[in-house]
């Protein structure tokens, strides 16, 4: 069984979608550790609850130490708002993913996080945006993708509207990404992501 550790900076409900799929056992691991960055991140009381080890730090170098202590396969950035130095992602390399609110290469890359994604999207005009996980490399949301699902775009959406609908296929993508991982379903070639199914 694959151990699983999260990084979060915020509410987590991507990290909720994992807890619950691996509590019903969709997923076929064990979500080790939450790492959060930020104090007060509710994602560490999420993993509290539900009696998974809570760590806080916003130290790179011991975040990694953490991970490689509990001998984590797979780390899933869900909302983790850092990007991840070039000695992170090389001692996880092709063991990173990380979800993003939008159809990437569109609206993504340093600055674009939050809600500012969505405020893009909109001022852009585009009928279709999205969520995408993709593996992590040390650039920001430049890795190979894994899985993106489209949503609509309406006219008359907000940032928060458009938010929410694409929040909804995050936790969908997320946890599909993390079982086929974990199902050892997913191979890489070059920036070719094959996913069996
Ligand atoms: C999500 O929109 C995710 O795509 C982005 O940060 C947000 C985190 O939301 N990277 P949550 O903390 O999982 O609710």
């Amino acid at each position: 069984m694959k151990k699983i550790g999260v990084l979060v900076s915020g509410g987590g409900t991507n990290l909720q979608s994992l807890i619950d799929a691996v509590e019903q056992r969709e997923i076929n691991g064990e979500i080790a550790v939450v790492i959060s960055n930020k104090k007060d991140a509710f994602g560490l009381e999420r993993a509290k609850k539900h009696n998974i080890e809570a760590v806080y730090s916003n130290d790179e170098e011991e975040i990694i130490r953490v991970l490689e202590e509990r001998n984590i396969d797979l780390v899933v950035l869900a909302g983790f708002l850092k990007i991840l130095s070039e000695k992170f992602t090389n001692s996880f390399e092709n063991k990173i993913i990380n979800i993003h609110p939008s159809l990437i290469p569109s609206f993504c890359g340093v600055g674009y996080y939050g809600l500012r994604v969505h405020e893009a999207a909109i001022k852009y005009g585009v009928k279709v945006s999205g969520a995408t996980v993709h593996f992590v490399d040390e650039n920001a949301d430049t890795g190979p993708i894994i899985i993106q699902k489209t949503v609509e775009v309406l006219p008359t959406d907000t940032a928060e509207d458009l938010q929410n609908r694409v929040l909804k296929v995050e936790h969908q993508i997320l946890k599909e990404s993390v079982k086929k991982i974990c199902d050892d379903k997913v191979k890489v070639i070059g920036r070719t992501v094959f996913v069996q199914d």
